[in-house]
């Protein structure tokens, strides 16, 4: 054991029990600071109490420019202070210099200390001051005075200082050390959140960054993508974004629709035909599929296609060929398959509207797009660019109006929210959007609505089965009610 250790032990031996009471309280702050100021506001006021001093302050030294700075001062009625002068900054000179503790008492009567004119201000009579080193070198200093000159400031006092001292260079030590890590983990996730920026896609939700950095992976891959989510929330863009972000960007991009579009109208737009394969068929025509050659095939609203194309698909995805309507030739293609829907395809699946065997080869990687209630703090930025974007002037707009938007259920999603933004710019004549400007038609019909709530289950229900094609399997699950409620109610409507 080296001297300097025993020399120590002896001197914790010398210490007090308020003394070591505290020291074991600081040490359990120190445990749980994560911040340098509360550290340091709850050492000061440690310090008071132990010493039972008037005023503590905890100083920063800067060394470079031989400055003082407060970090921290407290006096005993808890007030804070602000101002340096209002402290005998001679101590803070001496500490600095001396670099070790130090305690006076009889200050006035002290010609070293007395002929700085703060100290006089303040009549400070005991004063008690220890350095805070940090790499070897004085990083600030605790100061304790008293307007009494109080003889209760002993070196015991000041021996607990300097093992509180010791404490807190260790707990700053730790903190900086922390605070520093966390800056730079901080600019290293900006700049990989920037990294994984999609510029049409705004939103700094978590779901939407877990999204664009999900969107990046599967760009690197060639592998099928199933966008899933309610209409509206952006599933075009992630798709035409996996392209962009892969390596086909230079290669063509290109979608088609497939839902309410006559099944040979359709088929003849992917595969294209043969010259004479149906009336009009006067040249031979190439389909999306082979025109996507090398990059990527978006197929919107899969859910929509008749179980013959389903068949169809299935063996593009399988063998990657084609063959045009009236043809016999096999045609290889080399093109990437994105599909979306904002149907439930398994639910589909089980009802045997959709193929399993197409669904597990659609379903290679599936994304979810989460409806835009489900990420409400994206709604500001997304407000703001769709003001920027729509308004010829500089237009702001009102925080009761952004609360309307935010608590608003967006059944129809950013699309909906983009249709009320343009309309709010266009009702509003002068520069700020107002609450009464963000009409939401929704909410509208029901608060208008003056029929009974019979009626409005019966306008719910043929509404939500026109949007699932009259299928009472998926409408009854959008309702969370049974199939069998359904059939009920379409009886009384006198309907079935
Ligand atoms: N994160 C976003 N930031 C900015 N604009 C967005 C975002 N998501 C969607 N949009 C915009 O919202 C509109 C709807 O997006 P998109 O067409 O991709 O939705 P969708 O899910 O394909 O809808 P649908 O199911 O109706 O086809 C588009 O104008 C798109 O530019
Ligand atoms: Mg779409």
């Amino acid at each position: 054991m080296s001297n300097f250790f025993k020399e120590n032990i002896n001197h914790i031996k010398n210490l007090s029990k308020d003394e070591f009471e505290s020291l074991y309280e600081f040490t359990q702050i120190l445990n749980s600071a994560t911040r340098q100021d509360l550290l340091i506001e709850d050492a000061i006021d440690i310090v008071i109490n132990v010493i039972n001093a008037e005023r503590g302050l905890f100083v920063k030294y800067d060394e470079s420019n031989d400055t003082f700075s407060i970090i921290s001062a407290r006096k005993i009625s808890n007030e804070t202070i602000t101002d340096l002068h209002e402290f005998s900054s001679g101590i803070l000179q001496k500490v600095i210099k001396e670099k070790k503790p130090l305690l006076y008492h009889d200050v006035m009567g002290d010609p070293h200390l007395s002929q700085f004119e703060s100290v006089q201000i303040q009549r400070i009579k005991s004063v008690i001051g220890v350095p805070i080193t940090r790499d070897g070198k004085v990083w600030g200093v605790i100061v304790a005075d008293s307007q009494l000159d109080r003889r209760e400031f002993t070196d015991e006092n000041l021996l607990f200082l300097s093992f509180f001292s010791n404490l807190v260079s260790l707990a700053l030590d730790r903190i900086i050390k922390l605070e520093e890590l966390e800056k730079e983990n901080q600019i290293l996730t900006n700049r990989l959140q920037s990294l994984f920026e999609i510029p049409d896609m705004i939103g700094e939700s978590p779901v939407m960054r877990n999204l664009s950095q999900v969107l990046y992976k599967v760009a690197l891959t060639d592998a099928t993508v199933l966008i899933t989510g309610e209409s509206g929330t952006g599933k075009e863009i992630a798709a035409k974004a996996i392209h962009d972000l892969s390596k086909r960007k230079d290669k063509p991009f290109l979608a088609q629709f497939c839902g309410s579009i006559p099944d040979n109208l359709l088929e003849s737009e992917l595969f294209g035909y043969k010259k004479g394969a149906f009336t009009g068929a006067n040249s031979d025509k190439q389909g999306l599929l082979e025109a996507a050659d090398g990059g990527t095939f978006f197929l919107d609203e899969i859910a929509d296609i008749s179980i013959a194309l389903q068949a169809k698909l299935l063996r593009v995805l399988e063998n990657r060929e084609i063959i045009r309507l009236g043809d016999v030739k096999v045609r290889k293609i080399n093109v990437r398959i994105i599909t979306a829907t904002n149907k439930d395809l398994q639910a589909l699946v089980k009802d045997g509207s959709f193929r399993e065997d197409l669904f597990y080869r659609l379903n290679v990687f599936p994304i979810h797009i989460p409806p835009l209630r489900e990420r409400r703090n994206d709604i500001p930025l997304l407000i703001d660019s769709f003001i920027k974007k729509f308004s010829e002037k500089k237009m702001s707009i009102d925080p009761a109006a952004i609360k309307k938007l935010e608590n608003y259920y967006w059944p129809g999603n950013i699309r909906q929210l983009i249709n009320v933004i343009h309309r709010a710019i266009i009702l509003c004549e002068g520069e700020k959007l107002g609450s009464d400007h963000i009409i939401l038609e929704d909410s509208s019909v029901a608060d208008s609505f003056k029929g009974t709530l019979r009626e409005y289950e019966m306008i719910l229900l043929k509404k939500r089965l026109e949007e699932f094609n009259s299928n009472r399997t998926l409408t009854a699950k959008s309702l969370d009610v049974s199939v069998r409620w359904i059939q009920l109610k379409l009886k009384e409507m006198g309907e079935q």
